[in-house]
């Protein structure tokens, strides 16, 4: 039920600028910083954070329940462990998919030890029954567990020590009042900047032992949709490639010529997020789309569509999500290339008012 590390899951082969993890877990270790000090951007979250920790340690409390929310590859498992390493807990990880039953969950709850943290990855996917465990778990640290059936029916309580529950989700929205109520801290974790992730990409290549030219970290820097998980796979591929060409040293060169190879495009966009957008514009000539409409026409999980390939389209202003589905916005035509039809350009006006107020 515990793994190592997290293992996302969305279905289908591996490819390139997903967010997920499918790298080894050992060149994992290496790369994900080990202190908030080393953890590159997201000053708001790492200034809270660091608030809450050190006015926790200094009472001899654990720290409050944290929900971590972000996009895949942000670094939300990799805060979970920085915490548990600041306030000197064992880090248990756990995702919600693998907690069946509420047996289940109870026998990871008392087995924890007083200032341990709990990490449960996509905690937007727990079942109810599960769920309703944590309520008490996380309020009170009790263990309500009803033993027999029917009349003869009893609750015991079980007392648990006294630990922290981080939660990661993809998805705020799908959140549960109730359990949403329970986390005392809450952190919204934002796409990186091209400078974040430039820093990330060098770090990265000194811990592998990569070197690396300035521009060429700052081309893969450009390219990877915000994200640090991508920032490192691509500075990974690029090794590979200019490797095979006989390059001591990663040039600007070599990374134009790898990233053109892997078909990720200056902003970062990859086959899937083209046959996204061209599977709107032409199938649909710019009319919205709903979600599983759109997924099923380019045989994509919806899942994976709405956590890893829409919030970089979204960012970049390429598309927007109105009441009655997604549009192509005039910069994703751009992109690609089209030339916008007065049709085309009718539906994006229809819904104005919808892309504005999206932000
Ligand atoms: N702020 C950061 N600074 C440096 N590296 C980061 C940062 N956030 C994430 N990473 C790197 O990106 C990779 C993915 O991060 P991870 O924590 O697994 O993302 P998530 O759990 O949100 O999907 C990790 O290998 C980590 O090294
Ligand atoms: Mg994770």
């Amino acid at each position: 039920m515990f793994f190592d590390d997290d293992e996302e899951e969305y279905g289908g082969e591996e490819r390139l600028v997903r967010s997920t993890k499918g790298e080894f877990d050992a060149e994992e270790n290496v790369l994900r910083p080990k202190t908030l000090e080393a953890y590159v951007g997201q000053s708001k979250v790492k200034e809270n954070l660091k608030v809450y920790m050190d006015a926790a340690k200094k009472r001899g409390e654990v720290l409050e329940h944290v929900l971590l929310y972000g996009a895949p590859g942000l670094g939300k498992t990799t805060l979970a462990h920085i915490i548990a390493n600041e306030m000197g807990g064992q880090l248990k990880l756990t995702s919600a998919p693998a907690i069946e039953r509420s047996g289940d969950l109870a026998a990871i709850l008392t087995n924890l030890n007083e200032g341990d943290v709990l990490f449960i990855d996509e905690i937007h996917r727990l079942n109810h029954s599960v769920e309703e465990i944590l309520y008490s778990a996380m309020e009170d640290y009790a263990l309500d567990i009803i033993v027999g059936k029917g009349p003869s029916a009893r609750n015991i309580r079980f007392t648990l020590k006294k630990f922290t529950l981080i939660g990661a989700t993809t998805r705020a929205g799908m959140i549960s009042n109730p359990l949403r109520d329970r986390f005392g801290i809450n952190c919204r974790l934002d796409m990186y900047t091209p400078a974040e992730l430039k820093e990330i990409v060098l770090r990265s290549a000194r811990a592998l032992e990569i070197e690396i030219d300035d521009g060429a970290a700052g081309e893969i820097s450009c390219r990877s949709r915000g994200t640090p998980r991508i920032a490192n796979r691509l500075l990974k591929r690029v090794r590979d490639f200019s490797e095979m060409r006989g390059s001591k040293r990663i040039t600007l060169d070599d990374a134009r010529f790898a990233l053109a190879k892997m078909e990720v495009d200056e902003l970062g966009l990859d086959e899937v997020d083209r046959a996204y957008l061209r599977a709107m514009i032409e199938k649909f000539d710019g009319r919205p789309v709903g979600l599983d409409t759109l997924a099923a026409t380019i045989s994509e999980d919806a899942g994976t569509i709405e956590d890893v390939y829409e919030p970089y389209l979204l960012q970049l202003g390429f598309i927007a999500r109105t009441p009655r589905g997604r549009i192509v916005l005039r910069g994703g035509y751009e992109h690609l290339g089209y030339k916008m039809s007065d049709r085309q350009r009718e539906q994006i006006s229809m819904f104005d008012k919808d892309i504005k107020n999206d932000g």
